[in-house]
């Protein structure tokens, strides 16, 4: 299932801008501080990539934490809001444009980071052409998405209840359909698209890509007081392929 440029979900990132800059901060929400960050930010110094594109960089907060550690960094959005927001706290170049069309020559890039990105991008099948494009032959994209269950958990037709000790049931429906959906939270709307995991390794492994790494990681702070809800039902995973 695809969807064209200009649907909902171009237009909500425009209109939910502010708001998530705001729910970011400096330090980015739970997920990226305490499940995300760490090991994103290990598999990228274990590849050591001189030239790295972050697709899908927001308001740029990742490549501010990888200022240092990559040569060359490179953010694309689409959304003009959070492009200058990334332009005016710097730390890498920040270019606007679109995953299914990027702005950039054949072998661009040593890595492509994708942080939560995939679920946000309608037309999947031409922007994973695109990452093959830019990436040169060895070169590698890591991965952090949300699960097939949490995003067939979040729309219309499952969902996600909380129990007084904080732990989280999900009720996951219609998991091998490829759907958009709209969620909304602390101001953000936006359509998060549902893929299940077959979906994204057929995709990775059709366009000769080999796995590399795999994780479905655990909160990094056992003592954080939602570690043990998050833990009880993560919603996150990585992956790491490398092109041919
Ligand atoms: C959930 S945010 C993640 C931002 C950042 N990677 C982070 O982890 O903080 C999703 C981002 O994807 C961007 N996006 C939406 N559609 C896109 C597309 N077609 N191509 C590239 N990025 C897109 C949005 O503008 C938004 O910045």
């Amino acid at each position: 299932m695809q969807r064209l440029d200009g649907g909902r979900g171009a237009v909500s990132w425009d209109q939910s801008a502010d708001a998530w800059i705001a729910s970011q901060g400096a330090h980015g929400d739970f997920a990226r501080q305490y499940v995300l960050d760490t090991p994103m930010l290990a598999r990228v110094r274990a590849f050591a990539p001189r030239r790295l594109l972050d697709l899908g960089c927001g308001e740029g907060r990742f490549c501010r934490r990888l200022a240092g550690d990559v040569e060359e960094l490179t953010g694309l959005d689409p959304t003009t809001t959070l492009i200058a927001r990334a332009r005016a706290l710097g730390g890498a170049r920040f270019v606007e444009g679109r995953a299914e069309r990027m702005p950039f020559a054949d072998d661009s890039f040593d890595m492509v980071v994708s942080y939560l990105t995939l679920l946000d991008i309608g037309e999947i099948d031409a922007a994973l052409d695109e990452v093959r494009r830019v990436l040169r032959p060895g070169g590698r994209v890591l991965i952090a998405n949300l699960t097939g269950f949490a995003t067939a958990a979040n729309g219309t037709c499952g969902t996600w209840s909380s129990r007084p000790d904080g732990s989280r049931d999900m009720t996951v429906r219609r998991y091998l359909e490829c759907r958009g959906e709209m969620v909304e939270w602390n101001g953000v709307s936006i359509e998060n698209w549902h893929r299940p995991l077959s979906f994204y390794m057929q995709a990775f492994l059709s366009r000769g890509f080999t796995l590399t790494h795999f994780d479905e990681p655990a909160c990094t702070d056992p003592a954080h007081p939602k570690a043990e809800a998050y833990d009880n039902a993560p919603y996150h995973l990585m992956m790491e392929w490398q092109a041919r």
